[in-house]
């Protein structure tokens, strides 16, 4: 189930979580509780759950061998949701070209004689913390991930390297070997997703010749996020693989200013990453700042609107299909008769405030603009209506989510994998 399913489910059947599992609150352990609500608060603020858990802030360590380890990780709790750790090799061919790799001087590698005993040492040091373990890997056989995947169970998420281009770990039939071998890449993510873990796959783009399709068959084969470092392509190609699949997306690459991060959300990212530049102070300002832009817009990740370059979630934003305009190609390129996204959209905002809205354009806030494009009759409805800018751009993401679950219901026909 992609976020955006998850976030519909919530939105249309007032489902009710604990971040934490087994907590009950008995009133008796006031640490528990701060932590309790905290992670409550972080749900309210940005809606992200990975492996049944709250993610604390859409802000990700993103891995580098050798380095990033459980006290690495420890050292910059405070400001991170998530942390790749390693990347690991995990069978003989990859510890070979890890050590080969090594051994050439300038790169630094986890060793070790046994992978998966270090592996469950460091996750079980992120334990007690909101971090959220995952583990970045390079392996040679879908055998050697499941292998893992048994041993060390569901707790953990566990990434694909198919980034890694070193000469060595691609000859091992590890790291970006996978993108030139994109049905091997397959496998691996069909093993991991037999063993009913949470899977990442970590990619460079511009390496294969198309990343929307690349996307498209990571999502047919089960894949769970898609770790996408950018290079120098940006927020278009972000938004290319957006409008391909419903995967969490975590977005890569010199991300180390709000704007950039910023620009990074609105075209599609649901969480963004730092490796090289991950230093406490850059990792404090991202953080602080998406909270404080979360808290005062209330979507955190909202897109633009279509017209002006946003990803397929700013259908939420669109009017009703009367004109000339980006809305028509975009329905035709998804398939959807402007019939259906009516009858979509109308049906996705019945029974909520944004039906609402009889003096708009077009008769229900479900066609209104963002809050960001001035409008009298829109923000009449709201302040009629007693709801905030901030609710109806909540209410608005969860239009959203129940867009892209519809959009993406269906897996993309056979002949992409
Ligand atoms: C020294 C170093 C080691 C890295 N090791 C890995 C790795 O093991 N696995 C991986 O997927 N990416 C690895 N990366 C790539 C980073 O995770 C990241 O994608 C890249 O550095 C771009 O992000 P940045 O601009 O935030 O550094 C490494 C990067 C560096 C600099
Ligand atoms: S429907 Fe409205 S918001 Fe959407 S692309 Fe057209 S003009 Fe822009
Ligand atoms: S009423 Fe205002 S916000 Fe709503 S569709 Fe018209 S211009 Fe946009």
């Amino acid at each position: 189930m992609s976020v955006h399913d998850l976030r519909a489910l919530l939105f249309h059947s007032h489902f009710i979580i604990s971040p934490i599992p087994n907590v009950r609150c008995k009133g008796i352990c006031s640490i528990t509780c701060n932590r309790y609500e905290l992670m409550m608060d972080a749900f309210g603020r940005f809606g992200l759950l990975i492996n049944d858990r709250v993610v604390k802030t859409p802000v990700a360590l993103a891995s580098m061998a050798g380095i990033v380890d459980a006290a690495y990780v420890l050292e910059r709790k405070e400001h991170v949701g998530i942390a790749f750790m390693g990347g690991y090799s995990i069978d003989e061919p990859a510890l070979e070209a890890a050590r080969q790799m090594a051994a050439g001087g300038d790169r630094r590698e986890f060793l070790c004689d046994d992978p998966e005993q270090e592996l469950q040492k460091q996750i079980t040091l992120l334990k007690n913390t909101h971090v959220i373990p995952a583990i970045n890997l390079r392996g040679s056989t879908p055998a050697a991930f499941a292998r893992l995947a048994q041993e060390l169970g569901e707790g953990v998420v566990y990434e694909i390297d198919a980034h890694c281009r070193q000469p060595a770990m691609v000859a091992a039939g590890c790291g970006e070997h996978y993108l030139h071998n994109t049905k091997e890449l397959g496998a691996v993510i069909r093993a991991l997703k037999s063993e009913n873990v949470t899977v990442s796959v970590k990619i460079r783009a511009g390496v294969v010749p198309d990343d929307r399709r690349l996307a498209e068959e990571c999502w047919k084969a089960g894949a769970d996020i898609l770790h996408i470092d950018l290079m120098d392509f940006g927020s278009a190609k972000l938004r290319q693989i957006r409008n391909s699949c419903p995967l969490l997306i975590i977005a890569n690459n010199s991300i180390n200013s709000f704007d950039r991060m910023r620009e990074m959300l609105s075209h599609g990212a649901d969480l963004v990453s730092l490796a090289r530049h991950a230093d406490e102070r850059t990792l404090a300002g991202l953080d602080a700042a998406i909270t404080r832009y979360a808290d005062e817009e209330g979507w955190y990740n909202s897109p633009k609107q279509l017209c002006r370059g946003g990803d397929i979630r700013a259908l939420t934003f669109c009017c009703m299909p009367v004109k000339e305009c980006p809305l028509i190609p975009t329905l035709n390129r998804i398939g959807m008769p402007r019939e259906d996204y009516i009858r979509m959209k109308l049906g996705a905002v019945e029974g909520t405030p944004l039906e609402q809205g009889k003096q708009t354009c077009f008769g229900s806030l479900a066609w209104c603009c963002k809050t960001s494009s001035p409008c009298m009759f829109r923000d009449m409805t709201l302040k009629g209506g007693n709801i905030s800018q901030k609710e109806y751009m909540r209410l608005k993401r969860d239009l959203s989510d129940t867009i892209m679950s519809r959009v993406f219901h269906d897996l993309p026909p056979d002949d992409t994998c």
